[in-house]
């Protein structure tokens, strides 16, 4: 019996974690799991109910299970605090708390939402990305952090940027590892003509390639990567990145596929994992019935594949997310003319009606 911990979260998380329920809940049924599901609280929840993101007993039952599916956090109600006590730090804690370095995004494109993309058909059509983010370090972490007034009365804030070897190394393997397993290329990303940090990136990541002669390591300044994903984003495999280029890179490369609400992600530590959208709490559209549960649904399946071992039922969700949008199912984000707009509820329900056609 495996156990898995879901947060909800604020915003959209609680409809969108609700549909992924729907279709966690008819795996576990038709496949025989027996998943004990637990859920608890993080970020603005948690504040409302005990002042602290993180609740140690949160933390507590992460640890304990298996796998965390987690929807979103933060919210405009709790802007006026300081960062370090904000929703957003329970989930840097939480990432921190399970040491999960390693976030994998894949970003695939929809045939189906070709017509959803900003870019044109021809340019993203080819597009298999997969985006390795180095999840524990970096300028979201490094100490000193902080503000404060200056004796000139200025106000001054500050974060810093860090990276050691260890760290570095160890998302290089990741990255080298899912190369091998893809079209064995990989771009790391950095600003090495700048940033001693990741000056030191590309010089580990460079160390590294040497265990994988058979994968083609090219470096990229993350300012380019960004052009480079909207000019030619199919040239990219796999894309090697420390935690706030990441970050961005990843939010900017879900526009190829048509809508942010379509990217699942996965955060791997050493037999601990997280799966999450790469969205956020989305308030403009909270309590509207209007969000997309799909990434959130590519979550579940991502938990399948590495957490449960059911690589097939994975691949059955995801076959039943395409054939969702065969039908011509589109939640409003992903509409265009001529398509069935769908609440995220019925969104679910789409999705575990067309999990039950497939063989
Ligand atoms: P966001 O990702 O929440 O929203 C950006 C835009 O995308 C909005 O227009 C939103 O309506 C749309 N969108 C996002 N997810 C969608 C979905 N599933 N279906 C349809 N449309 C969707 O980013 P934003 O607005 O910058 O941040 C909102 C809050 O979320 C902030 O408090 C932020 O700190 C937090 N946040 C939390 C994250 C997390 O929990 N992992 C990640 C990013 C932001
Ligand atoms: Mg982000």
């Amino acid at each position: 019996m495996k156990k898995i911990a879901i947060f909800a979260g604020d915003g959209i998380g609680p409809e969108i974690v609700a549909s992924a329920r729907l279709v966690l809940d008819a795996v576990n049924t038709a496949a025989g799991l027996h998943l004990q599901c637990m859920e608890g609280a993080v970020g603005g929840a948690a504040i409302d109910r005990c002042g602290d993101p993180l609740p140690p007993e949160s933390l507590q039952m992460a640890l304990e299970a298996d796998a965390v599916l987690l929807g979103a956090v933060g919210g405009p109600q709790w802007d006026a605090l300081p960062p370090a006590q904000r929703p957003e730090q329970g989930l840097l804690r939480l990432r921190k708390g399970l040491d999960l370095y390693a976030n994998l995004r894949p970003v695939q494109i929809f045939p189906q939402l070709l017509d959803a993309s900003p870019l044109r058909p021809e340019l993203v059509r080819d597009v298999d990305i997969l985006v390795v983010r180095e999840l524990t370090g970096d300028i979201y972490f490094g100490q000193p952090r902080g503000s404060e007034t200056g004796p000139d009365g200025l106000r001054r804030a500050f974060n810093t940027m860090v990276y050691d070897e260890a760290e570095i190394r160890r998302i290089a393997h990741v990255g080298f590892r899912a190369a091998q397993g893809r079209r064995k290329r990989l771009c790391s990303v950095d600003k090495a003509n700048v940033l001693e940090t990741t000056r030191l990136w590309r010089e580990v990541v460079t160390e590294v390639a040497r265990e994988y002669p058979d994968v083609t390591l090219s470096h990229m300044y993350v300012d380019n990567a960004a052009m480079q994903l909207i000019r030619a984003p199919a040239q990219f495999d796999v894309l090697l990145t420390g935690n706030i280029f990441g970050d961005i890179l990843s939010d900017e490369a879900s526009q190829l596929t048509g809508s942010i609400g379509m990217l699942p992600s996965a955060s791997l530590g050493e037999g601990r994992a997280m799966y999450e959208p790469i969205h956020g709490s989305a308030p403009d559209i909270a309590g509207q019935d209007k969000a997309n549960p799909l990434a959130t649904i590519l979550s579940v399946a991502m938990m399948l594949r590495y957490s449960l071992g059911a690589e097939a039922w994975a691949e059955r969700v995801e076959r039943a997310v395409l054939r969702v949008l065969d039908s011509g199912y589109r939640t409003v984000d992903i509409a265009s003319p001529g398509t069935h707009l769908l609440g995220t509820r019925a969104m679910g329900q789409a999705v575990v009606a067309a999990l039950a056609q497939i063989d």
